[in-house]
């Protein structure tokens, strides 16, 4: 019998291959027998059966690049994104309006029995508080006018970075009882600070110190295949009934702080005096 774990025979598609989590959730996909159509602004360094250049910022692009690969796939895995050193509407453009575009462009081309997992953040883990709020920005279908409530929002926007990992949470846990009829799982992930590329441009927003206590209660960031495996679990057979899903991929940060075991508070106040040192 076939492993629940494997992707032996199983065609998937992933954007975000060209570094970090992205880059090593298509390695481990290869290893595990899928044939995996990659795509990323910049060229991905993985053996993989095909490679086309997207920018999702870019509807037309987008749109280029699911033609492109076409056929029907298994899975699609959402592993891009920007950090909050771009412009906030760039990082929204990338984090949410493009991966959104790209999902919605490959979703006739999802099989029966497919699975998505989007890439998301720990920064984004106050959705359900904020739902009031994204729920309508979320109801905005086309572009411009979306670009337009956010350059007009600046106060709820800030840099882009929560805001974008809110409303894909949101998105996520919405279109599971939309694509739940057709036979198609939708989850996400919120890992915690993580060894990546992008981990430079986190430490010149908000400095090590104050970064690290995000990463209680292991004491570490965790590893880009941490964080791939993950991905490659939840759209795997393995998961065939979880859909809708934000999982914290952070060695138990999010239970902590929920619950109250961790004083992010106390944790936030002792960072910030040690590096004002
Ligand atoms: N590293 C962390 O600590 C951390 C924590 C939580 C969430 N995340 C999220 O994890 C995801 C992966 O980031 P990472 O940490 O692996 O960093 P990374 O910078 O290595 O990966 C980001 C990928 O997105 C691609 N990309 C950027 N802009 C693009 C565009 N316009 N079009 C197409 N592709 C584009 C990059 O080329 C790169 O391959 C991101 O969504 C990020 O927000 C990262």
């Amino acid at each position: 019998m076939a492993s629940i774990f494997s992707y032996e025979g199983k065609r998937v598609a992933i954007v975000g291959c060209f570094s970090g989590m992205g880059e090593a959730c298509a390695r481990a996909l290869v290893d595990l027998g899928a044939e995996v159509h990659g795509a990323d602004i910049k060229p991905s360094p993985v053996d993989l059966a095909s490679f086309t250049q997207v920018d999702l910022k870019d509807w037309s692009s987008i749109d280029q690049a699911v033609g492109g690969i076409g056929g029907e796939i298994d899975a699609l895995f959402n592993c891009a994104g920007l950090p909050q050193t771009f412009p906030a509407a760039d990082v929204v453009a990338v984090n949410f309006l493009g991966i959104r575009h790209w999902t919605e462009q490959w979703l006739p081309r999802v099989k029966r029995g497919g699975a998505i997992a989007t890439i998301s953040s720990l920064a984004g883990m106050a959705y359900l508080t904020k739902l009031e709020m994204l729920k309508p920005v979320i109801a905005i279908a086309d572009r411009v006018a979306f670009l337009d409530w956010v350059a007009g929002n600046p106060g709820l926007v800030g840099d882009g970075y929560s805001f974008s990992k809110e409303l894909l949470n949101t998105w996520t846990c919405l279109q599971a009882v939309e694509l739940a009829p057709r036979g198609i799982r939708i989850n996400a992930t919120m890992p915690s600070p993580t060894q990546t590329p992008m981990m430079a441009a986190f430490e010149q927003v908000a400095g090590q110190v104050v970064l690290d206590t995000f990463t209680a209660p292991t004491g570490r960031r965790s590893t880009a295949d941490e964080q791939g495996n993950a991905m490659v679990l939840l759209n795997s057979d393995a998961a065939s009934f979880v859909s809708g899903v934000c999982l914290p991929v952070d060695g138990g940060f999010f239970g902590g702080v929920t619950t109250g075991a961790i004083d992010m508070q106390a944790l936030l106040a002792r960072a910030t005096a040690s590096a004002a040192v």
